[in-house]
């Protein structure tokens, strides 16, 4: 048994684990987001003794008798004051990464009143944020600081919604103090948890899947694999080139291919079901690099019928480039490449399904709802219209989330 204070009260927590699983899951404390769970985000940011800290890196043993403090505990004049300086100077935007710089703010501010723009830097150096840059983030908190000190009341009836002048962000007030709902936020009674069992091989041939021992594991409810698939069993957007999960006797495209699902009663039943689901590999050679899937040695997708690795080919044409180069009177001959690009979103991607009538109603965190309900339908045999989706807050997508989660 472990004691803390935690937003005022004195709490008992019966067992050690990461504080931001206790804070989320045991107390519903939503406004300590859970980015990255690896120290490296800052969407948990708390107050541990008034000073800023990372939930998912701390054990509730080792904070013990402190004093914790999350956006929920914040004075009703706090929560006012945060919500509207944030919105107001736009530094809320997909408000995933909010809540953790309003506490990193407020470790600031209660003990420098008045900060600089270089102290406020040094604050939120720990939180990231994909959406709104950081300049807008540093307005906002000398703002806070200003209608903090000199008691400013907060305006109403500011916004006129005449062309031209700039609102409010509907949803910024309720997502800079983290009451604002993504998907992982949602309590559902009795929902189970579900996670994949990924392949280890970028690319290797499933030889068998043996689910036997997970089954057995009290808690789990459901071990899937792709034989358990009503409809289809390739989806994607363009090209139908993404397996739900990979059947036995095929090959799997990259290190992350589902191969298995498992449902189950807690958290904890779920990552021994998965650790307990046994798959067989014969590894075979992969595609490591761009140039060998441009000559073509291993077709990724034979199984779609194609002869090499390219996808689309689009050429772009302006002007006579060749009549310009010939009149020019330097020219210079460079290869030029770009990097790939990783949309870094701060949510990970979640959903939660629901029975629904004779369909399925599926709350989701994605870009796409009408594709998510298309491609849901296919695997699930279901006519469109038994499938419902209700796009819930979205922490961050940038494109990345148009695909299926
Ligand atoms: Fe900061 Fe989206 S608003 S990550």
């Amino acid at each position: 048994m472990f004691e803390l204070t935690v937003n005022g009260k004195r709490v008992t927590a019966e067992r050690d684990g990461s504080l931001m699983e206790y804070l989320r899951e045991e107390l519903n404390l939503t406004s300590v987001k859970n980015g990255c769970a690896q120290g490296a985000c800052g969407a948990c940011t708390i107050l541990v003794d008034g000073r800023a800290s990372r939930a998912c890196v701390l054990k509730v043993s080792g904070v013990v008798g402190k004093e914790i403090l999350t956006c929920e505990g914040m004075s009703e004049r706090e929560k006012a004051v945060y919500s509207y300086c944030f919105s107001r100077a736009g530094a809320v935007q997909c408000g995933f990464c909010t809540p953790g710089m309003v506490m990193a703010v407020k470790g600031l501010l209660d003990v420098q009143p008045a900060p600089s723009r270089d102290q406020i830097k040094k604050a939120i150096r720990g939180n990231l944020c994909r959406c709104t840059g950081y300049k807008k983030i540093v307005d906002a908190a000398l703002m806070v600081s200003e209608y903090l000190r000199e008691n400013r009341p907060i305006p109403e009836g500011e916004d006129s919604a005449v062309l031209g002048e700039s609102l409010l962000r509907v949803d910024a007030p309720a997502k800079a103090i983290g009451i604002a709902e993504y998907v992982d936020d949602m309590r559902i009674p009795g929902m189970l948890f579900g996670s994949a069992v990924r392949s280890e091989h970028p690319r290797a041939r499933v030889l068998s899947i043996d689910t036997s021992e997970a089954e057995k594991i009290p808690g789990v409810v459901a071990v899937l694999t792709a034989a358990d698939i009503p409809g289809h069993q390739k989806i994607g957007h363009l090209k139908k080139d993404y397996d739900v999960m990979i059947p036995v006797g095929e090959i799997t495209h990259f290190r992350g291919d589902a191969v298995a699902l498992v449902a189950a009663e807690t958290r904890e039943a779920l990552a021994a079901g998965c650790a307990a689901v046994r798959v067989n590999y014969e590894p075979l050679p992969a595609v490591l690099d761009l140039e060998s899937a441009v000559r073509g040695d291993i077709v990724v997708h034979e199984e779609l019928g194609m002869e090499d690795n390219l996808f689309n080919e689009q050429r772009l044409c302006r002007g006579d480039a060749d009549a310009k180069l010939a009149a020019s009177k330097y020219v210079v001959t460079r290869h030029y490449s770009t990097p790939p690009t990783e949309h870094a979103f701060l949510e990970p991607e979640s959903a939660v399904a629901l029975p629904d009538n004779d369909g399925i109603l599926i709350y989701s965190g994605d870009q796409g709802i009408y594709q998510t309900r298309k491609e849901c339908a296919e695997v699930l045999d279901l006519p469109e219209e038994r499938v419902r989706v209700i796009a819930k807050m979205i922490g961050g997508g940038f494109g990345g989330k148009e695909d299926m989660s």
